[in-house]
């Protein structure tokens, strides 16, 4: 069973819209999938505290969580949420009225429970679904989705219809093999030119370097996909610390080895942005239009 409470960072059902109380950033928001294909290697805590650094640094961050039925990023941040994505799908409420209050100013979309598959949802429900998150374009500069595991068709569809993929992977050779498989299926469909990748839960500098040499050496040889090393988080109790009292680690550790790496990644990350070059479909609409061709 799962146990929820309250944590006293700022939290709570969003009551009024934030986009007019923020500079706006030029470009539509970055749509960014996070992933792994393995189960339990730190996506969900990865996305969160990612989204509270870039929050830190003036940006305006919406977390969708894409891990349908399951919707883990509400208990890691200790929130209850009223509503959920289910309610807009399923009973037709507003998205914005589904955004959840998160530290730093983060809005959450949790994900409910009980959901059919989205490669499932009916044409209303996915209309609903796409018309929802044309609503969200004026409010973020980040949207972060957090997938659950695996290469199902509902991950595929958020790999692909976002600007740009995470992956994160471990030193387990189960990871690196699962996280290889997902950037395969990436690179056969040609959706992306490259993708983001980051190292967590390694146990030291060569552990780290050791990991980025297999994926890199793996996709240079048998892939045309580029990988874009973004940083490691190594194994740190204060992310075990974080989960169990639900607050995020770069909450209630700001100086732990985990939260300094994890500056580091959102740096590699904003700086990317600063470095990207508009090359078609991107942000919000572009999400739109590709889950639109794929599930048509
Ligand atoms: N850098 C780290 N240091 C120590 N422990 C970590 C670290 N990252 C993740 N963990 C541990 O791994 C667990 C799983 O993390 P998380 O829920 O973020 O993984 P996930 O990839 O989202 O899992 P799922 O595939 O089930 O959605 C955490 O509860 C935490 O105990
Ligand atoms: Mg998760």
């Amino acid at each position: 069973m799962r146990i929820i409470k309250r944590s006293s960072v700022d939290q709570g059902r969003s009551k009024t819209l934030p986009h007019d109380e923020q500079v706006p950033h030029a470009r539509s928001p970055r749509v960014i999938t996070v992933t792994s294909g393995k189960g339990g290697v730190g996506k969900t805590n990865l996305t969160v505290n990612l989204a509270i650094a870039l929050a830190l640094e003036g940006r305006r961050v919406i977390i969708f969580d894409a891990d349908l039925g399951l919707a883990n990023v509400e208990v890691l941040l200790g929130l209850v949420p009223a509503l959920s994505l289910f309610d807009h799908l399923y009973k037709g409420v507003p998205i914005e009225d589904t955004l959840c209050d998160g530290p730093a100013g983060i809005k959450i979309i949790p994900g409910g429970s009980g959901f059919l598959e989205l490669a499932n949802l009916n044409s209303k429900q996915r209309s609903r679904l796409l018309a929802g998150i044309v609503t969200l374009n004026r409010l973020a500069d980040f949207v972060l989705i957090d997938t659950g595991a695996g290469i199902s068709k509902d991950v595929l569809a958020f790999c692909a219809a976002a600007d740009e993929v995470f992956v994160v992977v471990t030193p387990e050779p189960t990871s690196l093999t699962d996280a290889y498989g997902l950037i395969k299926v990436l690179d056969k469909f040609k959706l992306h030119r490259d993708v983001h990748f980051a190292v967590n839960q390694s146990r030291g500098d060569s552990e780290t370097k050791d990991t980025v040499t297999r994926l890199k050496a793996l996709a240079d040889k048998y892939l045309s996909i580029g990988l874009n090393y973004l940083g490691d988080v190594q194994y740190d109790p204060a992310v075990v610390r974080a989960v169990k009292n639900q607050r995020p680690f770069l909450v209630s550790s700001p100086d732990s080895p985990a939260a300094t790496s994890l500056k580091k990644i959102t740096y590699a990350i904003l700086n990317k942005d600063q470095a990207t070059e508009n090359s078609g479909e991107w942000g919000l609409q572009g999400f739109i239009n590709k889950l639109g061709r794929l599930f048509k």
